[in-house]
């Protein structure tokens, strides 16, 4: 496995592949983000890596700060899961001295994690586009548990015609359903206990709508009822919208994407689900 900090000496390295999946990361890396890295495995040959905590994405300094790193533990993890290439690059490496353009993607940015977090998807556009242009991979993978996220970049990659496919793997999850993250290492036991809530809310959601209920915002009220119940957690939001567009929806129908975000102490975690298409 080669590792490479700059720009230049990543890709002389990727220059000796002909195809190659690339999958982008913050590092901390978990079950999540080695699953897209196995998959990037069998399904383009070689696998490229990036482990970058993109400060402008960062709504919070506090966030950005206490973000979980541990590069020797990352580096042994894609070691083992095959991983070909590594990208390293350092906030200067990637915005060097006089750096000024930005990736604002219309629509799909707007609600949900953009409406709470302002900058939040300029700044994942814009280092997106940018990994991608020195990675140029055949294919780039990213997770469905940042739904929103993969919409965002699947938007942004057809508006520009960047000629790089994506695609979207599905969320892996802890034992008792906890969405895998990051985030989660800093979880106080307590709230570490009380997490699953998330996974079950959106469940009693996605049972709802197969039994018959029709609107969202009753899916949405009883979503919110489950996670009230729990009094280490805080909704900042819960949401039924169309998976496509993202828009909230009034009646459900077609495919769902019920998704939340929810504060635990110092943590914010968010999950989701995309029902089977309805009507
Ligand atoms: P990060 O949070 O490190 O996630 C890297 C990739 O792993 C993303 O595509 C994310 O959706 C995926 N992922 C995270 N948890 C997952 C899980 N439990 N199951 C499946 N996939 C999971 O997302 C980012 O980094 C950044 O915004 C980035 C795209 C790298 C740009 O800075």
């Amino acid at each position: 496995m080669r590792i490479a900090a700059a720009i230049a000496d990543f890709r002389k390295a990727r220059a000796g592949f002909k195809t190659i999946g690339f999958v982008p990361t913050m590092g901390a890396l978990h079950e999540g983000h080695l699953s897209l890295v196995r998959r990037a495995r069998a399904e383009c040959g070689a696998v490229a890596v990036s482990i970058f905590v993109n400060p402008t994405q960062f709504d919070r300094a506090d966030d950005l700060e206490r973000y979980p790193r541990d590069l020797d533990r990352d580096l042994s993890l894609l070691a083992q899961a095959g991983c070909d290439l590594v990208f390293t690059p350092t906030p200067a490496d990637m915005y060097p001295e006089g750096f000024s353009t930005t990736v604002t993607v219309g629509g799909v940015s707007e609600g949900l994690e953009g409406a709470s977090r302002p900058g939040h998807f300029q700044g994942v556009a814009t280092v997106v586009l940018k990994l991608l242009h020195i990675a140029e991979p055949t294919r780039a993978y990213f997770g469905q548990k940042d739904a929103q996220q993969a919409a965002v970049i699947r938007k942004m990659v057809r508006d520009l015609d960047a000629p790089y496919e994506i695609a979207v793997a599905p969320t892996v999850r802890e034992a008792d359903g906890l969405a895998m993250s990051s985030r989660n290492q800093r979880l106080t036991p307590s709230e570490r206990a009380a997490a699953p809530v998330l996974h079950q809310a959106l469940l009693a959601g996605a049972a709802a709508i197969r039994d018959g209920e029709r609107e969202a915002e009753a899916v949405r009220a009883l979503i919110r009822g489950v996670i009230g119940a729990e009094p280490l957690a805080r909704i900042d939001y819960v949401s039924a919208a169309d998976a496509d567009m993202l828009a909230e929806l009034t009646r459900i129908e077609g495919r769902v994407l019920l998704s939340l975000a929810v504060v635990f102490g110092e943590v914010r975690l968010i999950d989701n689900l995309v029902t089977e298409p309805i009507g």
